[in-house]
């Protein structure tokens, strides 16, 4: 399996990198971001794009892939509706026309979020307009598309938020993830399960295409048991 991934940089995409590169179906990735991951691996190619509005100057290079696993995003903290609007709706869509044109047997897997509001019409802003990038994707002619909606997401191997806010908070409060995941096991995964549920959906589907925190925890469970 071909992967494009795009968010490589961020703390949920550095672990989907580090889940396909360990994966042997994995046979190569290409990462699209606006800075390099700074890992070597032969399997892992690497694009530096800054206009995540546009894809044309590197449109055939995104060809002959069969799943993009899009994990870029941002915290709506601070930011206005249009703005939000822009990195998560317009570059999700952006990206999802430009290989959809020119990988139509592709399965897109977004990285979403618990608590997106599919009607679009809620009062939390950032909930509305991921549930508008979500129903956007869902109707698009993709071979298969899924919208994962993480809660909390405890990190592991390594893997850093690049919000500074997240970062501090995890460094912080990362000892107390066995406690929460004990009181709310809903509502907490890891990168290694998120990462292996997408890699999971990508390569042999899923029972529904919105996958809530609950969901994801137990398919990336399930995916780290299968033969490899
Ligand atoms: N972390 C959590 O606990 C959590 C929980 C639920 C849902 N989520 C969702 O998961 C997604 C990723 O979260 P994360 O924690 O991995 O975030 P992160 O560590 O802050 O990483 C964000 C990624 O998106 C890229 N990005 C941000 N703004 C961009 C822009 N304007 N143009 C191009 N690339 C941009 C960053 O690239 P640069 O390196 O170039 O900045 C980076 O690769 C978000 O949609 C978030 O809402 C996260």
């Amino acid at each position: 399996m071909k992967v494009v991934l795009f968010g490589a940089t961020g703390m949920i995409g550095q672990g989907v990198l580090r889940e396909c590169l360990l994966d042997p179906d994995v046979t190569a990735v290409l990462s699209v971001a606006r800075r390099t991951t700074g890992k070597t691996d032969p399997k892992l190619r690497e694009i530096v794009h800054d206009d995540f509005s546009n894809f044309a100057s590197i449109s055939d290079e995104l060809t002959g892939y069969d799943a993009c696993l899009f994990c870029l995003g941002v915290s709506s903290a601070g930011m206005s509706e249009a703005e939000y609007t822009r990195i998560t709706y317009d570059a999700a869509v952006a990206v999802a026309r430009t290989l959809l044109a020119q990988n139509p047997a592709l399965t897109f897997v977004f990285v979403s979020g618990a608590g997106t509001d599919s009607t679009e019409h809620g009062r939390t802003m950032w909930a509305r307009v991921k549930g508008r990038t979500e129903n956007a994707l869902l109707s698009m002619p993709f071979k298969a598309s899924y919208m994962v909606r993480p809660a909390a997401i405890q990190p592991q191997h390594g893997v850093k938020s690049r919000a500074t806010v997240t970062r501090v908070a995890y460094a912080a409060l990362g000892w107390t993830f066995p406690l929460v995941k004990a009181l709310f096991p809903k509502y907490v995964t890891t990168t290694e399960r998120l990462a292996r549920a997408m890699l999971h959906l990508a390569k042999h589907g899923g029972p529904k295409r919105i996958l809530e925190s609950v969901d994801i925890d137990e398919l990336g469970h399930e995916a780290s048991l299968e033969p490899s």
